[in-house]
């Protein structure tokens, strides 16, 4: 049996194939955004994996709506795997807003699924590293957020030269569409045109644009000419003021494909610009109100980093360290009847914290020892009797004999 495209096996390293996926990566990428979330003061959320069908309907735009992983169950609801958690959150949050001060700073890890095309840096499944400020509207908020952004992607030893955070500002757009065009309903057709010009030929672009009653020099001389707004310089000086300048530029190209995004916007993209986006966000004021059926107002904001490029990138990198597995002691049993003080011996090392191994059945002692030396052990016990346990230095062949109470106390 194969697995479906676009969807990955983890394995604990070595890997035995290419053509799988490291879990000991995605535990070290997991466990650095989870440490920068924490330092910054978010909490963990998370919600289910399937939802009705319409919350992605309702605002999250052509592009997901059309990659949706979607299916009728078996008691004839309309439901779909989670293409994205922006609209969980705001559901979430419209749900219990009262029991939480704002600003609220919250942040998930979801594997989120989209049926795209499989193609480098895009899979029918991913994971995404989600935080979201809700309920301020102060620019300080949005630097705030992209300075996270950054500290999560420092966390792993990316540096300015590697990668680069470009912002820009769905309200710039807005003035510069509504400036040429009295036409709302032709706005997001206008920005979905915007958000492709990079990876579209110009001519179609030209053709799109044309359409929209659009040239393609005048857009490209408003990109070019790259003014920040107000906005977005005060969320420059705000990261400037920390010293994080040069990880972020303005850049007009960006816009966001999904529909609900309102004011500033941004892309993390890897320096040369040859992989896919490693993450992107912005604010999005309307949609906690949108989706709370007008119940509930809150301004909002937040990015969704995907696991996949940025996998792409640290290797690219040698940025990945290595996974060993770690076992500090492996107990040899050589002598069948101490096998259950030996238990003993493993259970009390555990419980003092120590990543403990063992022969399940009886093996011969060459063997346990083999067993103990591929799985890099620091140390070998080995109980002599039920009161004295020998403890070998694998690396520097040190040996001790300790009392078994105070086994744990030596290894420390
Ligand atoms: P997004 O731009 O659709 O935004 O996705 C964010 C990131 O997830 C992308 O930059 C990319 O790294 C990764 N990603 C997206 N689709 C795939 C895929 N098919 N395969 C691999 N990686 C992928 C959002 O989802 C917004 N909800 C983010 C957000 C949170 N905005 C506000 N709060």
């Amino acid at each position: 049996m194969e697995r479906l495209p676009g969807f990955r096996d983890f394995y604990p390293e070595p890997l035995p194939h290419k053509d799988v996926w490291s879990a000991d990566a995605r535990q070290h990428i997991f466990g650095k955004w989870r440490e920068a979330a924490r330092r910054y003061g978010f909490r963990e959320y998370d919600g289910p994996p399937l939802e009705p069908l319409e919350l992605f309907t309702t605002k999250s735009g052509d592009e997901i709506v059309g990659q949706l992983y979607n299916f009728v169950d078996k008691g004839d609801r309309a439901v779909a795997l989670r293409a994205e958690m922006t609209p969980t959150l705001a559901r979430m949050v419209a749900a219990h807003e009262r029991n939480y001060k704002k600003p609220i700073k919250w942040f998930a890890i979801p594997q989120l699924f989209r049926y795209e095309r499989q193609q480098k840096g895009r899979l029918r499944e991913h994971f995404q590293f989600n935080a979201d400020i809700i309920g301020e509207t102060d620019p300080a908020a949005d630097a705030e957020l992209i300075s996270l952004l950054i500290d999560s992607l420092r966390a792993l030893e990316l540096t300015a030269e590697d990668f680069v955070v470009r912002l820009s500002s769905r309200n710039a757009w807005q003035d510069y569409f509504s400036t040429r065009c009295h036409d709302h309903a032709k706005a997001y057709e206008f920005y979905q045109a915007i958000d492709k010009l990079e990876r579209t030929p110009p001519e179609e672009s030209q053709k799109k644009l044309a359409e929209l009653g659009f040239s393609l020099d005048e857009v490209n001389q408003f990109i070019n000419s790259g003014q920040p707004t107000a906005e977005l310089k005060a969320i420059l000086d705000n990261l400037a003021a920390r010293g994080l300048g040069d990880f972020v530029k303005v850049d007009y190209h960006v816009i966001r494909g999904l529909a609900y995004y309102t004011g500033p916007v941004f892309e993390a993209f890897d320096r040369k610009s040859e992989l896919r986006a490693i993450a992107g966000g912005g604010r999005y004021d309307n949609l906690v109100k949108l989706i709370s059926g007008g119940k509930v107002n809150l301004p909002a904001l937040g990015f969704g980093m995907g696991d996949v490029v940025l996998l792409e990138l640290l290797q690219a990198r040698n940025l990945l360290p290595p996974f060993d597995a770690t076992t500090d002691v492996f107990v040899l049993i050589e002598d069948e009847s101490l096998r259950p003080q030996s238990l003993k011996l493993i259970h009390d090392l555990r419980a003092a914290g120590f990543a403990v191994d063992y022969a399940l059945t009886p093996a011969k002692p060459d063997k346990q020892f083999k067993r103990a030396q591929e799985l890099k052990a620091n140390y070998t016990a080995k109980l002599d009797n039920d009161a004295y346990v020998r403890i070998r230095n694998l690396k520097t062949r040190e040996e001790v004999v300790a009392g078994v109470n105070g086994a744990a106390n030596y290894l420390r």
